[in-house]
């Protein structure tokens, strides 16, 4: 059976290695980087949604930039990049040209899921459109979620409605000024680059003996006694499980501590 590539690269009749190998699926979005002229993005595009009836729009993409983490996303073809992207059940409404949906996190995403319990209230610092708050909500207690960028927080507050979850609050803030203290029996830390400035915020909203799962992106060289380093802020912490998430670039990694205060 052909690949996608090979698929393309027979219909549209460019070479192979300048369609891209692999893409992205959100919703009916389908996301690319590629490595070709204008004009054969253009074609391979168009080739795309006629191939792939599910495939309602065609972008390009350049990964994420900036505080906000906003990608670079441009349409080649087809309709609107506003979709909705269903996981493990639930559906998350975005916007794809304006919001990352790291699908690298996804395992991450699963795991938390065994880890949480019932009575919990959690507080996710850096909720986006509900990556991790929508899935985790349904089995703890209270899910803050904090979003500073007012346009994921618009999708985070229709996420929560239209999935029918009545535990999670949405604050449209930074994290750093919410009024919470001592409130979270688990915080989850799911952004980086430098979190490190974020802890002294996430110890304040913590009950004593609460759990941090903190996110970060470290050269290889670093792990792991950079993060832990930067743990020390916390206090007396005991390290449960760590583990690299995803490459981010050639040595460099998303990786993510699971710690426990000490009190
Ligand atoms: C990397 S994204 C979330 C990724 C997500 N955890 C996943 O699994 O795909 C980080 C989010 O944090 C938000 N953010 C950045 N700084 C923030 C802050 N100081 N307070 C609250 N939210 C913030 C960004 O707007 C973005 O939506």
């Amino acid at each position: 059976m052909m690949n996608f590539r090979q698929k393309i690269a027979r219909e549209t009749g460019i070479s192979a290695e300048k369609v891209p190998a692999s893409y992205q699926i959100l919703g009916d979005v389908m996301l690319l980087k590629f490595g070709c002229s204008e004009v054969e993005k253009k074609k391979i595009a168009d080739t795309i949604l006629q191939l792939y009836p599910y495939v309602k729009t065609v972008c390009e993409t350049k990964g994420v930039s900036g505080e906000l983490r906003q990608p670079f996303v441009r349409k080649l073809a087809g309709n609107g990049t506003e979709t909705v992207h269903k996981e493990n059940g639930i559906f998350y409404k975005l916007d794809a040209a304006k919001l990352m949906f790291s699908k690298g996190n996804h395992l991450e995403r699963q795991r938390l899921l065994g880890e949480v319990k019932k009575n919990e209230v959690v507080v996710d610092m850096f909720a986006g459109i509900g990556y991790f708050s929508l899935p985790i909500a349904k089995h703890v207690k209270k899910m803050y979620a904090i979003e500073k960028n007012p346009i994921s927080f618009g999708y985070l507050e229709e996420n929560i409605s239209s999935n029918k979850l009545q535990n999670v609050e949405a604050m449209n803030a930074d994290c750093r000024d919410v009024q919470m203290q001592g409130v979270a029996d688990r915080i989850i830390m799911g952004y980086f680059p430098h979190t490190e400035k974020f802890l002294p915020f996430a110890l304040k909203i913590l009950k004593p003996h609460g759990i941090v799962h903190f996110h970060n992106a470290y050269r290889e060289d670093e792990l792991w006694k950079k993060p832990e380093e930067q743990l020390k802020v916390l206090g007396d912490f005991r390290l449960l499980s760590k583990r690299k998430v995803k490459s981010i670039a050639p040595r460099r990694w998303h990786a993510v501590m699971d710690v426990q205060v000490a009190n």
